[in-house]
Parts: structure tokens; C-alpha cells; sequence
């Protein structure tokens, strides 16, 4: 039986598990009366690892009613694009290579699907790493954590290093289980990569912190486990030492965010700059947004602020 009802105005939904909790609720019906658009946000949540035909009832309801003109995928990324794939007419590059979609949209009669975050993830880097950090240094990333938007960073220096060389020399990569490691590197062997890369089976906390611990100065170490919000606590214990002059970025704003303590708790001593993921939020969703309404949203500059303080303000 489909639960799902025409929309009586232009819908955009969240496919999620707790879609309601997402500050996007509250974000999306400002930023619509900010671009001059009479659109309604509708959350759609599912359990992880969910049956394909949910999925594929939810996709095909949103391809066939015409007030329903796209949507953002979270968790489900993988799992709605491979049960839903037939249901498309068309899929970006990065769609196809990673075998997800976080974004679906319509463009005439046909069903799109895209994968955003090697896009959206380095808008975020960008953010706030300086110009040339790269060129005219020798530090590291590490990336804490080898699942989706760890793997998606990397496309995106590797995309990057077709017209610039800043990007970083080496990339370390750790993560819990070696399933995920195994994933990431099949990806990068089909890729020429601009960076020489290490891969780590680093079961527990400690494992990582001496990967930390070796790290030259000034280098990047990024939380992309989802420790501190999807689950307790922080991929590294409290005795890693974190670079000097480095940066600490959590790919998360909300939860407990352990990670980020530790890093402040190190900050003056290790001279640390330190980012969580809120402007990582306001760039996917707002490439997804200009996506389903066929509209152009800056990525930087004075109108992108005044989106990301819009924003800022529901918090
Ligand atoms: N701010 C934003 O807008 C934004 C955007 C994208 C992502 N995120 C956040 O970033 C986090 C990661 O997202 P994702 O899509 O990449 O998730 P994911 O695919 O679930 O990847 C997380 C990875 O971290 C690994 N991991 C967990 N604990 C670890 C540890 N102690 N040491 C090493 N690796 C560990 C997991 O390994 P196993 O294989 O062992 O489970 C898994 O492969 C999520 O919390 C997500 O919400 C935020």
C-alpha cells in the first residue's frame, strides 16, 4: 500500500532515520522565503540497511508526482541507489564510481541521481584551510575513519590535482574494520592518485593515536569515524597528541563531540585550528537544494554567508 500523499505544493525530502531531529527542518522554510520559493521540506525515515522495496516505493512515488521534485539521501546513500538504480534515467560520474546517491532531482521527465559529498567536502576543506597550504607545506591528512565521505575528500583532491597542486603529499587513511580499507583502496586503484597514501587497520583508539602521534607538524587530522555523534565517544584517546600548528576538523556539528574537546583541551599548547562540520551541513545541502530547484547558490562570498547566517541563526 503507498503511504505516501501528492504533494499539494513543491516537496523536497529527507530520506533519513531521524530526519525530524536534523536542524534542516527549521534551516530549510527560511532559506525557501530567502531564494523566493513556496517549498515545503518533508522528512522520510527508514532504518538503516532498510528493505529495497521501501526504498524503491519512496523513490518511485517522488519520480512520478509532479509537485515532488527531488530529494536529499543521508544514511540510506548506498543502499536506496542500488535498490533504485533502474528507476533513474540518469546518474553523475561520481554516482556511478561510488555507487550512491545523496541527491536525487528531476531535470524534464527524467529521474536524476548525483553523489555530492566529493563535491561538498571539499568545499568544506576549503573553507578553512589556507591557499597554497599544501604547495608550501609537507604536512599530512589523516583521515580518522575509511567509510563514504572519507572516501569522497579523497575524489575530491584527486579531482583537485588536475589543475592545482595544492593538495596534500601523503593522505593516511585508519579505520576500524578492513572491510571499509579494502573498499577505498579498490576505488583508488582505479584512479591515478596525486598523493601517496597509507592505508591502516587500526581496530582501537590507540591504534590511531599513533598514527597521530607520528604525524609531521602542521598536518590535518580529520574525525570522519562518526564517534561523538553516531556513537559514543572519540576515535582517539586522550593521550594522542595532535600536531603542532595543526588543524582538527570533526565532520560533525552535533553530539557530543569528543574529539573536538580533546583538541581544544591541546589547542594553545599545539597551536591548533579546529573545525566541526557545520559549514560541511550548510554546502550539502545547499548543492542539493540548487540541484532539485534548478537554481544557481553560491558556494563562497557575501550571498553565501548571508545563507550560512540564515542558517546560523535557527541553531
Ligand atoms: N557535517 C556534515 O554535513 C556531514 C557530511 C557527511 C558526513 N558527516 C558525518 O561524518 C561521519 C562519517 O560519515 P560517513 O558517511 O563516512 O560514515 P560511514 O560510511 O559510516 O564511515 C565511518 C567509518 O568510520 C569507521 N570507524 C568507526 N570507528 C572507528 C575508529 N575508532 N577508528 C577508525 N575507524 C573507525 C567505520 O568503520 P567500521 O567499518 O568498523 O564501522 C566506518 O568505516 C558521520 O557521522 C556523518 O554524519 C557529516
Amino acid at each position: 500500500m503507498n503511504k505516501y500523499t501528492p504533494a499539494d505544493k513543491k516537496t523536497m525530502y529527507f530520506i533519513g532515520v531521524t530526519t525530524k531531529k536534523s536542524s534542516i527542518m527549521k534551516v530549510f522554510p527560511r532559506w525557501m522565503d530567502y531564494f523566493g520559493i513556496d517549498a515545503q521540506i518533508k522528512g522520510i525515515d527508514f532504518i538503516p540497511h532498510d528493505e529495497a522495496e521501501k526504498y524503491r516505493e519512496a523513490v518511485s512515488f517522488i519520480k512520478h508526482d509532479p509537485l515532488s521534485l527531488g530529494a536529499l539521501v543521508t544514511t540510506h546513500k548506498i543502499d536506496c541507489y542500488r535498490a533504485c538504480r533502474d528507476l533513474f534515467e540518469g546518474s553523475g560520474e561520481y554516482a556511478q564510481l561510488l555507487g550512491e546517491a545523496s541527491s536525487i532531482s528531476k531535470r524534464g521527465t527524467e529521474l536524476w541521481a548525483h553523489a555530492k559529498d566529493p563535491i561538498t567536502s571539499g568545499l568544506a576543506l576549503e573553507a578553512f584551510m589556507p591557499n597554497g597550504y599544501w604547495t608550501n607545506t609537507d604536512a599530512n591528512m589523516l583521515l580518522l575513519g575509511a567509510g563514504g565521505s572519507s572516501l569522497a575528500l579523497t575524489l575530491y583532491l584527486v579531482n583537485k590535482a588536475k589543475h592545482s597542486d595544492d593538495v596534500p603529499k601523503k593522505i593516511v587513511v585508519t579505520n576500524r574494520s578492513e572491510g571499509r580499507l579494502k573498499e577505498m583502496q579498490h576505488i583508488h586503484s582505479m584512479l591515478k592518485l596525486p598523493f601517496t597514501i597509507e592505508y591502516h587497520h587500526c581496530p582501537t583508539p590507540s591504534d590511531n593515536d599513533v598514527l597521530v602521534n607520528s604525524l609531521p607538524e602542521g598536518s590535518l587530522v580529520i574525525n570522519a569515524t562518526g564517534l561523538g555523534k553516531d556513537g559514543p565517544g572519540s576515535p582517539v584517546t586522550d593521550a594522542a597528541i595532535f600536531p603542532k600548528n595543526g588543524y582538527a576538523w570533526e565532520f560533525n556539528y552535533r553530539g557530543e563531540l569528543v574529539f573536538m574537546d580533546q583538541a581544544r583541551a591541546q589547542q594553545k599548547a599545539r597551536n591548533l585550528t579546529i573545525e566541526d562540520g557545520w559549514v560541511y551541513f550548510i554546502h550539502g545541502w545547499t548543492r542539493v537544494i540548487a540541484e532539485v530547484f534548478h537554481i544557481d547558490i553560491p558556494t563562497e562570498g557575501p550571498e553565501f554567508d548571508t545563507i550560512s547566517q540564515i542558517a546560523k541563526e535557527t541553531r
